[in-house]
């Protein structure tokens, strides 16, 4: 038994959800490329869960559903209101969402209807803790999700408490929909595993937000962030990340496990970011960001991956840096809820093997003689 050190190359689950096939992502068959142009995230999170696009009635229920189940019991936003003021948002997103069972009576029913409910319920209601969260934070009250709109407006709107602009909210649904599923990623995997023991859904959707935490994953997008910040102009782009090169730091948003020829979700961001900055007539972060790229790919080959241009976009959304690993969980909430029902439906436990590497013959010493 060797192991494959970080499982690389191995596969570890068949899924008709999303794919990666010569460098194309594609949710249930339909590219990437095109499902950014031209769908809205409500209907990439109904095609992750059934596998098909849905109709005008279909897309309509849903909406109305998700309207229907934004609002979160009142108890889970008091409890947010005890959270430590400097409490890490990721931090806060996977305690919130492990009480949100709490408050549910079907938190324990395994049925694929009661299941379905809870990935809509989670899907609405991710986006309220988070804005809530941030509100109370600041010593402001949280603002009730409105019904009739969008996921992406909804967020927008319980964030500020004022009605965002379309571009806004145009940017932020196709985010989340680059964002909504990637195959067999570590948060997935996470997931995955956790109901593959017949666990419940949001104890899996809980350890998926442990494992998107992480800078390797998910929190490379606020790390990208906290670099744009300390470089601060287009001129200190060299200096920094020549440095960082020289001394062998990684950059966060670049490289990944999969892509080696560049992530396809990367060119849509890094056109957002350029069409945001001419929008608010300020194109330092789209040009730094370039600048860096340029750099970077240019000395190690190296491409930049969905985390790197969603830092720039998101800022000039005007949201917080650390709501942006919060804001991919409000997408990927989507690809999670459908790999576990999916997992659910051919369900075996997950139990890999380790290759042991440790000493061996090794006999009892008493203590008294250690
Ligand atoms: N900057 C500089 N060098 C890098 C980077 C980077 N961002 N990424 C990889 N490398 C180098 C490594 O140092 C290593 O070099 P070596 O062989 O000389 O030691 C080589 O490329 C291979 O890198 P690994 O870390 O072994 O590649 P792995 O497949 O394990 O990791 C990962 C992929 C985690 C994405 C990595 O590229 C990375 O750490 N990137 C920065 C973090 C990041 O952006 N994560 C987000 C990924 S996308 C997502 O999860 C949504």
């Amino acid at each position: 038994m060797t192991a494959t050190k970080g499982l690389e190359g191995i596969v570890a689950a068949a899924s008709s959800i999303s794919s990666i096939i010569d460098g194309v992502l594609t949710y249930r068959g339909y590219d990437i490329d095109e499902l950014a142009e031209k769908a809205s995230f409500e209907e990439v999170a109904y095609l992750l869960w059934h596998g098909k696009l849905p109709t005008r009635s279909e897309l309509d229920a849903l909406n109305a559903q998700l309207g229907e189940y934004a609002a979160v019991a009142s108890d889970v936003i008091a409890g947010v209101r005890l959270y430590p003021k400097d409490t890490n948002s990721m931090a806060a997103l996977r305690t919130v969402v492990s009480s949100l069972a709490l408050y549910d009576p079907e938190a324990g029913d395994m049925s694929r209807e009661a299941n379905i409910r809870k990935a809509v319920k989670l899907q609405a209601q991710l986006p309220t803790v988070i804005a809530a969260f941030a509100r109370i934070r600041q010593g402001q009250e949280p603002i009730a999700p409105k019904k009739g709109v969008g996921i992406a407006h909804n967020f927008l709107y319980m964030l500020t408490g004022e009605e965002p602009a379309e571009v806004a909210v145009q940017a932020l649904d196709k985010a989340l929909v680059l964002h909504a599923d990637h195959e067999l990623n570590a948060s997935t995997f996470a997931a995955r595993v956790t109901v593959a023991t017949l666990s419940d859904i949001y104890s899996g959707v809980t350890s998926a937000i442990g494992a998107l935490k992480g800078p390797l994953h998910g929190g490379a997008n606020e790390a990208v962030m906290v670099m744009l910040d300390d470089i601060a102009t287009v001129a200190n782009v060299e200096p920094y990340i020549q440095n960082k090169l020289n001394n062998k730091e990684k950059i966060m948003g670049f490289g990944h496990r999969v892509y080696k020829n560049g992530d396809p979700r990367a060119k849509h961001l890094q056109m957002m970011s350029r069409q945001l900055g001419e929008l608010n007539g300020d194109m330092r972060l789209y040009e730094m960001s370039v600048k860096i790229e340029d750099l970077v790919t240019g000395q190690k080959g190296l491409k930049p991956n969905v985390d790197f241009y969603s830092a720039s976009c998101y800022t000039m959304l005007g949201i917080p840096r650390d709501l942006f690993t919060p804001i991919f969980a409000i997408s990927r909430v989507s690809g999670w809820t459908a790999h576990i029902l999916e997992q659910f439906e051919d369900n075996r436990l997950i139990r890999p093997r380790a290759e042991y590497v440790g000493p061996v013959n090794q006999r009892y010493v008493p203590i008294a003689q250690r």
